[in-house]
């Protein structure tokens, strides 16, 4: 399967979960990825596992969005997918919220997304695909995910609007909105294996399928949003969660 040669994919937060998935599954299609990550050092040993490109980059930081912007010009000229996956959880409820976790979660799920989209438009190559990484809290708010599930729900509008602006160069916005999927993401919040393990019970009993996603199924849909078979799917978020936003 090399239906995704000469494309150049960019992927932000590719070092871990969904992201290295996603380089995985397209650079097994043929695409030249670049993934980026905070971490240099995580970063470098996906890349050198995967066979990618590693540029570090905090996505939260504008600065270092443009700087990114600018090696991935330099090095490849224009992009033909980008995959704006980049993000953190955080859990706690409205009467306890403190500026700084608001900060922190806002400043990667919400702006960095938005900027890192922003800064991209100049070089992305006319067809080129956009996916965010979004999520089906983004759907279906709960108790304890207010700030993480506004995130995500204020990146489903970008995604729309971005859709309409980009529609005139055949730049095509879509959105991936996955429900539990097993990655790293929790053990960042810093909870142990143990608390993990007893949350995901509880989340996987409200799934109507009864199952944890993979990652290496949401990488197949946005490989598929990013390919020729999906050239008239724009705006559209497609989520992926077992049927839990039903029940
Ligand atoms: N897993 C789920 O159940 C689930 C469900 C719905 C949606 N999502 C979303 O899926 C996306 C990927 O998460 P995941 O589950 O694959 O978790 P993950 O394994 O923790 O991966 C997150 C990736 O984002 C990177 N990242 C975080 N902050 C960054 C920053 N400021 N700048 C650059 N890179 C940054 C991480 O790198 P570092 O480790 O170096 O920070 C890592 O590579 C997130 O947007 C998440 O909200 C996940």
């Amino acid at each position: 399967m090399d239906d995704l040669k000469n494309k150049v994919a960019v992927i932000t937060g590719g070092n871990s979960g969904i992201g290295y998935a996603t380089a995985k599954q397209l650079k097994e299609q043929g695409a030249e990825v670049i993934i980026t990550g905070r971490r240099k050092e995580a970063i470098e040993k996906a890349a050198l596992e995967l066979g990618v490109t590693a540029i570090t980059a905090d996505q939260s930081q504008v600065l270092e969005i443009e700087k990114l912007v600018s090696k991935v010009k330099e090095d490849f000229g224009t992009v033909d997918i980008l995959f704006i996956n980049a993000g953190i959880a955080g859990l706690g409820n409205i009467e306890q919220a403190t500026e700084a976790l608001f900060d922190s979660i806002i400043d990667v799920n919400f702006k960095g997304a938005y900027f890192t989209l922003s800064r991209f438009i100049p070089i992305l190559k006319e067809g080129a695909s956009v996916v965010f990484l979004s999520s089906n809290t983004a759907s279906m708010p709960g108790p304890g995910s207010s700030i993480y599930s506004s995130s995500k729900t204020a990146l489903n509008s970008v995604m729309r609007s971005a859709a309409l602006e980009l529609a005139p160069r055949k730049i095509r916005v879509n959105s991936v909105s996955p429900g539990p999927t097993e990655t790293e993401v929790m053990k960042k919040v810093g909870l142990n294996e143990a608390t993990v393990k007893s949350i995901m019970d509880v989340v996987v009993a409200k799934v109507p399928l009864k199952q944890m996603g993979a990652s290496a199924d949401v990488a197949k849909m946005v490989s598929y949003l990013s390919s020729d078979a999906a050239v008239f799917i724009t705006g559209a978020d497609i989520i992926m969660d077992g049927g839990m936003v039903l029940a």
